[in-house]
């Protein structure tokens, strides 16, 4: 199966290595993480080779030379570090193991090698807020042990009137619930932002700060390419006052936005969320990879930041002016304002804002979805799923893409009783769907073999989606024209100088038609068309941008009825209903 798999994959290499003979004009970028296209692989969700439900790294290791093929650059793996899995991964109790069910420290030296063998840069997740309250660390501190005392948040609480025992502060977790938690044992609360069992670490102790940067260069040295980071928003909350006291959030103005007491978002983060040494803390690390490099030499370490914050935060974490950040703040300003009933006009103002804003000398990225959110295509319908891959793929910096997203794969179905993501767990039967992350992890499907060739197990961990005899990777594969194999073809254009550096000239047109040129002068002329809406739309092309009398086709999404190679004429273009196209000029 897997070498049918490769084969269509060189076939298809092959017969698309030939449009237009741009090859001539593929430029290499200053660092290899600028202009990149980074993979997430959910580690649990991708391969299986052990027949027990949950993919591991052997079977990330089988498909490197698949992702490689494809044409990403880098793969950045979600956690595998030794946990409960209560969070599936986010809850660490030893940061220098590996998970036994993902496999060994010698499978993933074995990944590590193979990745450099087929030229992909592996990137781990660093989680640094918390640990699991199974670590090591944890349990040294319930103890009070010299040096551990105040790794993580604790606090007495209060006593009520009635005598009664009540938590520190009004702080919510992000999955439900108050934030702290009584540990009988040391008889004092603990904060956790998240569930329970994923303690809080007091990042205003530099052993903390320490301990945290010995982690990152342990996982260095195993020949890594950076991190990404997880949850900065969460990383310092506000210290106590002179007293000890935490002070209690204020509720939102608007209580009908989010009425249950229990949400998480009844709350005003003030006190918890984007303190400024968070982002002081992604320089400090910024500091460590390059200090990293000039001492052990190697390519340039990225780092991926992820943080729901304001537009004005992801900014200044590509750095201040003074000191540098994140290479690739993840840009969720795209993610979470792109929406199924965007305009044309209010997608293209999100975009130039970004580009507009950013400091001078980084690359801006794009990016639609992850292991947090219901995947792109569900969100914003899956008829226009290939227009925005090519809005991703056509816009200057890094694009990401979420496993799956190359086949085009939807939400899956998981049921109440299947449901196992904690924020789901502590919803209920009746709303966990708007809550629950599962939908979005399904495995990968591979084929339309048995649980679509994710695993040989009855039962993998979740359900694959119920499309998958249809819709995988290796029916995209044979079929003439396929989502994936657009995606090939956008991964292999971007490596153009055009659309490497040229400029972004984009506006919207009416209500749904999105234009824009990518061009640097003497080189390729590349105009991209994207129809957000169900009606064609004539148009006269050259009067946005001069293509002269005719343009190729370059690629289009599935349903359009244009062929690759295809001349049209620009003067009277026909956009057709949600597709995305790209026109190059003869
Ligand atoms: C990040 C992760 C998410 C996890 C949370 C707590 O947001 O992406 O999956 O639940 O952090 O670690």
């Amino acid at each position: 199966m897997i070498a049918t798999l490769i084969m269509h994959i060189c076939h298809v290499l092959l017969t698309t290595a030939t449009f237009l003979g741009l090859y001539t004009n593929i430029v290499r970028s200053k660092e290899w993480w600028d202009g990149a296209n980074y993979y997430q692989i959910y580690p649990r969700s991708f391969q299986d080779s052990n027949g027990d439900g949950i993919g591991d790294l052997n079977g990330v290791t089988e498909k490197l030379q698949y992702l490689k093929d494809i044409g990403f650059t880098a793969a950045w793996l979600s956690p595998i570090f030794k946990s409960p899995m209560v969070d599936f991964g986010y809850d660490i109790s030893d940061f220098y193991a590996i998970q036994p069910e993902y496999g060994t420290m010698e499978d993933f030296k074995a990944l590590v090698a193979r990745a450099k063998q087929v030229g992909i840069r592996i990137i781990l997740d660093f989680v640094p807020n918390h640990t699991s309250d199974e670590c090591e660390w944890f349990v040294k501190s319930v103890n009070r042990e010299p040096g551990y005392e105040d790794f993580y948040v604790w606090n007495n609480g209060t006593v009520d009137s009635n005598g009664k025992r009540q938590p520190p502060s009004n702080w919510i977790s992000a999955f439900r619930y108050s934030a702290w938690e009584w540990n009988e044992q040391r008889q004092q609360y603990y904060l956790h932002q998240f569930a329970i069992k994923q303690a809080d670490l007091n990042f205003r102790n530099p052993l903390v700060v320490a301990k945290m940067k010995e982690v990152m260069s342990y996982w260095l040295d195993t020949g890594i390419s950076g991190f990404r980071i997880d949850s900065i928003p969460f990383l310092f909350e506000k210290g106590p006052d002179k007293n000890g006291n935490f002070p209690d959030e204020p509720v939102i103005d608007d209580v009908s936005v989010c009425p249950d007491p229990n949400d998480w978002c009844h709350l005003n983060h003030t006190y918890t969320q984007d303190q400024p040494e968070s982002i002081e803390m992604v320089y400090q690390w910024r500091e460590l990879v390059e200090q990293y490099r000039k001492e052990k030499g190697g390519e340039s370490r990225v780092l991926l930041t992820e943080a729901y914050t304001t537009f004005e935060n992801l900014m200044l974490s590509y750095g201040d002016g003074q000191r540098n950040g994140s290479m690739v703040p993840f840009n969720f300003y795209f993610m979470t304002n792109v929406k199924n009933d965007s305009s044309a006009q209010e997608i293209v103002d999100i975009i130039e804002r970004w580009m507009q804003s950013m400091p001078a000398g980084v690359s801006a990225n794009w990016v639609l979805g992850n292991h947090d959110n219901p995947r792109y295509s569900t969100r914003l319908g899956v008829q226009r799923a290939d227009l925005f891959a090519i809005l991703l793929q056509t816009l200057p910096g890094n694009a990401v893409t979420y496993y799956g997203e190359e086949l085009c794969m939807e939400d899956g179905e998981v049921t109440w009783e299947q449901t196992v993501d904690p924020q789901g767990c502590n919803a209920d039967p009746s709303n966990y769907q708007n809550y629950s992350r599962d939908p979005a992890r399904t495995p990968y499907q591979w084929d339309a073999s048995k649980n679509a060739g994710f695993s040989t197990a009855d039962r993998p961990w979740l359900p694959v989606a119920s499309n998958y005899r249809t819709n995988n990777a290796l029916a995209q594969l044979r079929a003439p024209k396929s989502h994936l194999q657009i995606f090939m073809k956008l991964i292999r254009l971007r490596k153009l100088r055009s659309l490497q550096d040229g400029p972004l000239k984009i506006k919207a047109i009416g209500n749904d038609i999105i234009i824009y040129s990518r061009e640097i002068s003497g080189d390729d002329l590349f105009v991209i068309v994207l129809n957000l809406g169900g009606t064609p739309q004539s148009l006269n092309i050259n009067e946005h941008f001069n293509m002269g009398s005719q343009a190729e086709v370059i690629t289009s999404s599935l349903q359009s009825a244009y062929h690759d190679g295809d001349i049209v004429d620009p003067k009277k273009y026909v956009a057709e209903p949600y597709v995305g196209v790209i026109l190059a000029k003869v």
